[in-house]
């Protein structure tokens, strides 16, 4: 018999993806960043698939962490996680910023892989475990797993928004998403709203009775739903920052670009709801007015590839990579591109000194859980130098006040907070940086995890 352990991450992704014979890449996004410290503090396991369709792996370690791969097949990768997860779900849960597809074939693949997940959790959960699900592709675990076993005590967190009902009610297979949620005994969201959200709908469709945030389900259950903002390994960061070899790279990064007064960032997932042409086009149009000079200032966009065989991502970088060359084509000059685009994805390190070398940090997602971009440059900013553009529409913009707010739909709005940032003075920017350090300080990846699980002990 194989062992079992007392505390389980179950997500769709493993931390790593494996790219080759005994090669592995840490796997992108905000989810892997937040719950990877958490499971290294703690004996636990994660269950996930490892990133390449058509293989079985067994349990292996990797960065002090207990990995337990799942398989998915070529077609489930096309079905449950291109389509129905990316597809269907993504758009529908952040605002239809794309529309959503809806197809029974995807919805048949998203069941039948969730019922993977929750046979593999219920095999490696020891009698009793806590069991922690994460985010939107694995909603009908919890039911699943519960009806598995009983015993355990079970945690979800969404880490994108939920969304209104006048938008989930869209979904063919609402009940059966919030159904398979209630399996769990705390769901957690990124915002209140998310929480308030669900616990309406499930009074609305499916006849919950329930006090403020505590439904009662119709087997004597109560389950909870609560606002847990997600947040970074603050002090990891901080010390990262203080190493002689990033803040060494760190001036290089500003030499490489020519020493221009400014430099403006962009780091995300290549993914339609960041808000990056949109903030391409505000800064381009500074620059054809004249705003701000070619010399002056650079724009350094990293989009890490994403969910490349999806059709709206497709759509998206060729839609991002010619507005990239029509800028350079048109504003820039010889040996001298004011935007400069990157494709690829990168270590810790190189990130924390492109966050270093950064005097505006450009973060203007139409819809985002959380951000943990914006945190993260908030926490290598020890210097109490640098500026944060942040979109209202961003789970961190209820926490992070003192950033340069903006409403990414509004190109003069976005310019004139660009040009703001640019321009403040180093009292401004400091007394901003100070109270944002404390507030992920505080309120960081540990906290968070801590919050939420003592919540679902209790
Ligand atoms: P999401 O979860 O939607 O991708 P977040 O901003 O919450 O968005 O998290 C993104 C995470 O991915 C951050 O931890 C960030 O540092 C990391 N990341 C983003 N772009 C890159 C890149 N090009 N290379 C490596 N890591 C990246
Ligand atoms: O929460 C955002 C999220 O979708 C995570 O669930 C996911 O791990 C990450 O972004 C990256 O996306 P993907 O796993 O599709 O590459």
């Amino acid at each position: 018999m194989t062992s079992t352990s007392s505390f389980l991450i179950v997500a769709n992704r493993l931390p790593v993806d494996r790219v080759g014979d005994d090669m592995w890449r840490r796997s992108p996004g905000g989810l892997v960043t937040a719950i990877a410290p958490v499971l290294q503090r703690r004996e636990g396991a994660w269950i996930g698939w490892h990133g390449a369709p058509d293989e079985r792996l067994d349990p292996f370690d990797h960065d002090g962490m207990h990995l337990i791969p799942v398989p998915l097949s070529r077609q489930e990768v096309e079905l449950y996680y291109e389509g129905f997860s990316n597809a269907t779900l993504w758009p529908l849960y952040h605002d239809v910023v794309a529309t959503p597809v809806y197809s029974r074939v995807l919805w048949d693949a998203y069941r039948t892989v969730n019922e993977r997940f929750a046979q593999a959790a219920a095999e490696a959960a020891a009698p009793g475990a806590v069991v922690w699900v994460q985010d939107y592709q694995l909603q009908l675990v919890p039911a699943m797993l519960r009806r598995l076993r009983p015993d355990l005590r079970i945690g979800f967190f969404l880490h994108i928004p939920f969304p209104p009902g006048e938008l989930f009610q869209q979904l063919p297979w609402r009940r059966e998403i919030l159904e398979g949620l209630l399996g769990a005994d705390l769901v957690g969201f990124q915002r209140p709203g998310g929480a308030s959200n669900f616990v309406r709908l499930c009074r609305r469709m499916l006849g919950m009775s329930h006090q403020k945030h505590e439904i009662y389900t119709e087997d004597g259950r109560t389950v909870r739903a609560g606002a847990f903002p997600i947040s970074v390994d603050f002090g990891e960061l901080d010390s990262l920052v203080r190493e002689p070899h990033i803040i060494a790279r760190a001036k290089e990064i500003r030499a490489e670009l020519g020493e221009p007064e400014q430099v403006l960032l962009g780091v995300d997932r290549l993914d339609y709801t960041k808000g990056i042409g949109q903030r391409l086009k505000a800064f381009g149009e500074l620059l054809a007015e004249g705003a701000v000079k070619p010399g002056e200032a650079a724009f350094v966009q990293i989009a890490t590839p994403s969910r490349e065989r999806v059709e709206e991502y497709i759509r998206l970088r060729d839609s991002i990579e010619l507005q990239v060359g029509r800028i350079n084509g048109e504003q820039g000059e010889l040996g001298q591109q004011p935007v400069q685009y990157l494709h690829q994805s990168y270590g810790r390190d190189e990130l924390a000194a492109l966050y270093l070398a950064a005097d505006v940090m450009v973060v203007t997602p139409l819809r985002d859980g959380m951000n943990l971009v914006a945190k993260e440059y908030i926490a290598c900013r020890n210097d109490l130098r640098g500026a944060l553009v942040l979109s209202e529409f961003a789970g961190a913009a209820d926490e992070l006040r003192q950033a340069f707010m903006v409403n990414p739909y509004d190109v003069d709005g976005l310019k004139r907070t660009m040009l703001a940032a640019m321009r403040a003075t180093p009292h401004d920017l400091s007394r901003r940086m100070r109270s944002l350090r404390r507030r992920v300080a505080t309120y960081d990846v540990d906290h968070w995890a801590k919050e939420f699980l003592t919540a679902l002990e209790a």
